[in-house]
């Protein structure tokens, strides 16, 4: 049988994981929003490119939730994105409600779904949807870790002037302004660019990858990125329902790994069939360790600040 994938927010990030699961046919389409006409006319337009694009998805564009029944996997985009200025926290009583509600009315109708979550702010948004679930640990996963990683792949690139596809990094910790890049870990075909750069080059890419998202922000005025949030989601779908086992930095539920517990965190994971099948927990230098604690401690308010809202 076709996979079912709920995109839940027919915004810009959302309507781009729409049309890549289609593009790639991955399965079916759900695009689901409150805003009544827009998932429709969005679903039917992409579904008009389905002869064009060579795929056979079936996209609905929906404002009901039975129609998102027996999902195998949800996509949470729903929110409102930062204006310039703001940061990813400044976002979190408005979407927390959202974010709350939609987990719940997902959960009416899918039993096990495996639940991506966008929303800003992302580690707090990521560890509300699992309380509201209940799934286990495997089955909720924020992204991230592989956006932030593609902005630090992209930047080292185009500083060493060579070809994207041969960049890997890797960048962990809370998404924002404290995450981890780790320049140890990231390489041009194998070679760290520790042995390619100047620490001066580097530390130059460290801060604008940390600054990656606030950098469009100020620029688009009005909104956030889109295409490369909606890349990196699609690229943590396709691990799950090809079963690729990628090792892709996602955030994850930790439960004493890296010395934190019952927080969501950025780390790298083996993503496949199961969802998260295992957190990889790397040998740390004192100093990226000390990076981790700093953005660990930054996500454990945020997370304070989820657990306040849930008992109220
Ligand atoms: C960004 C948003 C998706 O980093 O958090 O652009």
């Amino acid at each position: 049988m076709r996979k079912k994938i709920t995109v839940v927010g027919a915004g810009q990030v959302g309507t781009t994981v729409a049309q890549l699961v289609a593009y790639k046919n991955l399965g079916n389409v759900v695009l689901i929003d409150i805003i009544e006409g827009v998932p429709q006319g969005k679903a039917l337009d992409l579904q008009q490119s389905g002869c064009l694009q060579v795929f056979d998805s079936i996209v609905v564009g929906t404002n009901d939730y039975k129609d998102t029944a027996d999902s195998d996997i949800v996509v949470i985009t729903a929110g409102v994105p930062r204006k310039p200025g703001q940061d990813r926290a400044d976002l979190l009583n408005i979407n927390a409600k959202i974010v709350k509600d939609v987990t719940e009315k997902i959960m009416a109708h899918s039993k096990d779904p495996i639940i991506i979550v966008v929303s800003n702010p992302l580690d707090a948004m990521v560890y509300l949807a699992k309380e509201v679930s209940g799934l286990s640990r495997n089955h909720v996963i924020g992204m991230a870790g592989v956006l932030d990683s593609a902005r630090f792949r992209t930047f080292v690139a185009l500083e060493l002037n060579c070809s994207l596809v041969d960049v890997d990094a890797m960048v962990l910790g809370g998404h924002g302004d404290s995450m981890v890049p780790m320049p140890r870990y990231t390489t041009v075909s194998g070679i760290s660019i520790t042995d390619l750069m100047s620490v001066e080059q580097i530390e130059r890419l460290v801060e604008r990858t940390r600054k990656g998202g606030a950098e469009i922000v100020g620029l688009l005025k009005n909104g956030s990125a889109f295409l490369a949030p909606g890349a990196s989601v699609v690229k943590m779908v396709e691990a799950i329902l090809r079963d690729k086992r990628r090792i892709l930095p996602c955030t994850a539920h930790l439960d004493g790994e890296y010395g934190w517990k019952d927080i969501f965190f950025g780390v790298p994971v083996e993503l496949g069939a199961h969802g998260i099948d295992k957190i990889i927990e790397l040998k740390l230098t004192p100093d990226e360790q000390k990076a981790i604690d700093k953005s660990a401690a930054d996500v454990k308010k945020t997370i304070e600040e989820v657990n306040a809202f849930l008992k109220n």
